[in-house]
């Protein structure tokens, strides 16, 4: 079922029950308040009756006058004895005096619908010095009453048809003034997924402040998300094949170098095995780091938090590196901290890595690495006295493939991607990296990690 379909059915139900509770409550109010008129004429003739003397004297019950004057059309008058029995009876009305009667001893009114015609009856004892010598009984037959009634209920019947018709109609107009900005921006969207372009949609869908605008200018946000998305994506796919082929492009030059001389001038050979060796080498750690940051993006490692302790691990990495880059690093820490924080150690580890990599590889003296607990957080400042970063480069050096000066990156032998891999490292535990620097003076990287609350 549509959704206007559904808008009209829901709103016209609605309308239908509201009237009819309307209408419901007008019929039975009307009911009420004529039947209590009626009964009080009734009441108020009782009392006309029960005046005359003759009335209360059982001896007068068996004479045919005695309730004459009080015949009306459509009003029964009779008088019933303690046996139940009627006695006296006078009424123009057969239906009225083919009621059945029954004897009470207290005032009674009641309301009989036979067949459409509602009657009324009145019932009160007749008593003679406290005692009870039997009832009169008035009843009335409420024709003109019922046959407005049954007009009113006939009028109602009409409104509530009429409203639902109304309802219903007036549904079918409103709906589509409704719907069709709706049906507008389907049409737009399914234009765009067609078009497999990312085209936004126009300022119309947008500036409105209901929520149909605020849906136009979510799919707007949504197809800025993509487009910016997928121009990262050409672009990384751009870099990632110039980045290959170089490497690729002197080692083919080499081999052929070493096909045309290698057996004949050994110093050529030698020149070319080193240098397809080291191009192998850079070309596998490029390939190992791509996957790495594609793995990181796609969010496909199970990321198992554990709880790490972080001194041992920074003591581990640097050791290795140590021993590595034949370097000094000197490890700091509070005495008796025990710094650590919830995460994958696999990714810490490479983060350290990272980290540490570069500031052996653009420095030339002592590396120091601090680590101290900060609130709820966990502080890893590594620092260098090398080359340092240009002010102006700092913004770039998370990007990938960004690499300061593109002539140190040859003697380096680095990809630019190392720090675009802690990056995204850093954001999946939850911390943050900052770096600062002074060319010529040093570089100072901090690493905020969120620390484990054992
Ligand atoms: N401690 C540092 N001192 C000076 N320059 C640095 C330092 N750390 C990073 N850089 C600069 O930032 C650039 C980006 O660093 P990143 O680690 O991302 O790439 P890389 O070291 O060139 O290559 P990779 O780490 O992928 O082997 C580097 O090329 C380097 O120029
Ligand atoms: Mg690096």
């Amino acid at each position: 079922m549509s959704l206007r379909t559904r808008l009209i059915l829901l709103s016209s139900v609605w309308v239908l029950l509201l009237v009819i509770v309307f209408n419901v409550t007008i019929y039975f109010y009307i009911l009420q308040k004529t039947t209590m008129a009626e009964t009080r004429l009734l009441w108020n003739k009782a009392q006309v009756v029960l005046r005359n003397p003759e009335t209360l004297n059982p001896a007068n019950w068996g004479k045919p006058e005695l309730l004459e004057e009080f015949n009306e059309p459509d009003i029964l008058v009779r008088i019933i004895d303690t046996e139940g029995v009627v006695r006296a009876s006078v009424s123009t009305n057969d239906r009225l005096s083919a009621y059945p009667t029954y004897y009470r001893s207290y005032n009674n009114s009641l309301m009989v619908n036979e067949f459409g015609i509602r009657m009324l009856f009145v019932q009160v004892p007749i008593r003679e010095q406290g005692f009870q010598l039997g009832m009169l009984e008035l009843g009335k037959s409420l024709n003109v009453v019922s046959e407005w009634l049954a007009l009113i209920g006939t009028g109602l019947y009409m409104t509530t048809g009429a409203v639902l018709g109304v309802a219903l109609v007036s549904g079918y107009f409103y709906t589509r003034v409704l719907i069709r900005p709706i049906g507008e921006l389907l049409d737009t969207m399914n234009e765009i997924r067609r078009k497999r372009y990312f085209v936004t949609l126009s300022p119309r869908h947008t500036s409105q402040k209901d929520e149909l605008g605020q849906l136009g200018q979510t799919f707007n946000d949504m197809i800025e998300t993509l487009r910016e998305q997928d121009a990262r994506q050409k672009q990384f796919v751009a870099d990632a094949s110039h980045e290959l082929r170089t490497p690729l492009t002197v080692i083919e030059s080499y081999a052929s170098l070493l096909r045309r001389w290698g057996s004949e001038r050994p110093e050529v050979r030698e020149e070319a095995l080193e240098a397809i060796h080291s191009e192998s080498v850079r070309l596998k750690g490029l390939i190992h780091s791509l996957l790495r940051l594609a793995e990181l993006e796609r969010g496909e490692e199970d990321f198992q938090a554990r709880y790490i302790s972080l001194l041992p691990l920074l003591q581990e990495t640097i050791d290795r590196l140590a021993l590595a880059f034949e370097r000094e690093i000197l490890l700091d820490a509070p005495e008796g901290s025990d710094p650590a924080c919830l995460g994958n150690l696999e990714q810490l580890k490479q983060l350290f890595i990272i980290v540490l990599d570069n500031a052996l590889k653009y420095s030339k003296t002592t590396v120091t690495v601090r680590c101290e607990e900060q609130g709820n957080e966990v502080l890893i400042v590594v620092e260098d006295q090398g080359v340092g970063i240009d002010e102006e480069e700092l913004p770039h050096l998370f990007e990938r493939f960004y690499r300061v000066d593109k002539t140190r990156q040859r003697y380096s032998g680095g990809s630019g991607l190392g720090l675009s891999i802690a990056k995204q490292i850093i954001e999946r535990h939850g911390g943050q990296i900052r770096i600062e620097s002074t060319p010529g003076e040093g570089t100072r990287v901090e690493i905020m990690l969120p620390q484990a609350d054992f």
